[in-house]
């Protein structure tokens, strides 16, 4: 599968847990060309390396971000080294598209956006999968149909505990669950509903994993009201005792629509004397890769129609970040 580099975009992929996935898809496309592989896990790295014949494996980011030959880095490491790795592959001209969350604290949101902004022709945006699912982009399609949104509810249910528990997220300082887990929740509300956000509040608790001393917080609610006083409801459920999966409600003038699971229970109604219309969707891997070639097609072209753009994504961390903001102080943030 290996390709020439000429006239493709040179790719650095740096940890291999989702990014195996990146990996996948960018060998796939015909216009990336992967030179690096870079994991902390010599056994991941090599086993990656030896599949699918990439020509270098590292486990030093900086062989990556120092090669002036790499255009594009795909971070999917720990969210704790996000941030070094965004800013210094910008510093070095390269294009990023990085796993979510972009970084973990506000000053480094802010010092991300001023690097950015001496940088106007690189692109950066983040894996957030649910807007390729076609419920959502047929809602995106229909939006005038939702006059007067006025509520919507996003619940992330994680139904991986262990992940919290007994991996590296666990372990890790700024950890949140509404970071890792409620932002793609966040993010389809606040593309339904572009308005800005003017109140924020979030409560949490940690009754399941209440022995394990040093995790974060498994389960967050957080309340937000926007500027023409619509209100969303945003729950991080890392405690879920379920499979993983997303659940989330929209009401607005006319229509109320309903979007239960990837597979299935995906409704919309008008009111009680109509019938709920059913729409079952499907929702795989190669829909997910969307997000990733149309970055690469974003880069290459010079185009600006990312399905993410950088705007919006900044506005997302932004809130996500005053939402973990919200909790640690136990105070409503005023916007
Ligand atoms: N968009 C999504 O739907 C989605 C889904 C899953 C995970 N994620 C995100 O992807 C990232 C990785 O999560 P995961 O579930 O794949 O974790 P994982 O533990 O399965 O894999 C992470 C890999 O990265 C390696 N790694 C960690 N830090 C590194 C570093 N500094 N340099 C090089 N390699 C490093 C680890 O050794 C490991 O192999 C996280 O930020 C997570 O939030 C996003």
């Amino acid at each position: 599968m290996l390709r020439n580099k000429k006239n493709k975009i040179v790719v650095g992929i740096v940890g291999l847990g989702v990014g195996a996935f990146h990996l996948k898809n960018s060998l796939l496309n015909k216009n990336t060309f992967v030179k690096y592989i870079c994991d902390t896990n010599e056994t991941r790295l090599q086993f990656y390396k030896k599949k699918f014949n990439v020509p270098k494996a590292t486990k030093n980011f900086n062989n990556i971000v120092n090669d002036k030959d790499v255009n594009l880095i795909i971070i999917a490491s720990n969210d704790k080294d996000h941030f070094n790795q965004v800013s210094k592959s910008l510093k070095n001209n390269k294009h990023v598209f990085v796993e979510k969350p972009m970084c973990l604290t506000m000053k480094d949101l802010n010092t991300i956006q001023k690097i950015k902004k001496q940088k106007p022709n690189l692109y950066i945006s983040s894996n957030l999968v649910l807007r390729e699912h076609p419920f959502f982009k047929n809602l995106f399609k229909n939006k005038k149909k939702l006059k007067k949104i006025y509520f919507l509810e996003g619940d992330y249910n994680y139904g991986r505990l262990e992940k919290l528990t007994r991996g590296w997220r666990g372990k890790i300082k700024n950890y949140s669950v509404i970071l890792g887990g409620g932002i793609h929740l966040l993010d389809l509300v606040l593309k339904l509903k572009k308005k800005k956000v003017k109140e924020i509040y979030t409560m949490s608790n940690k009754i399941i994993t209440d022995k394990f001393k040093n995790t974060t917080d498994d389960f967050a609610v957080s309340l937000l009201k926007f500027e023409d006083n619509s209100i969303a409801k945003i729950s991080s459920n890392f405690s879920s005792s379920t499979d993983h999966h997303h659940i989330f409600n929209i009401y607005s003038q006319k229509f109320s629509y309903f979007y239960k699971r990837d597979k299935s229970e995906q409704f919309f109604r008008e009111n009680e004397k109509k019938n709920k219309k059913e729409i079952k969707y499907k929702f795989d891997n190669q829909m997910k890769g969307q997000i990733l070639n149309n970055f690469i097609k974003a880069v290459r072209t010079k185009t600006k129609k990312l399905i993410t753009p950088e705007n919006e994504l900044f506005y997302l961390m932004k809130i996500c970040l005053l939402m973990v903001k919200s909790h640690k102080k136990n105070k409503i943030i005023k916007l």
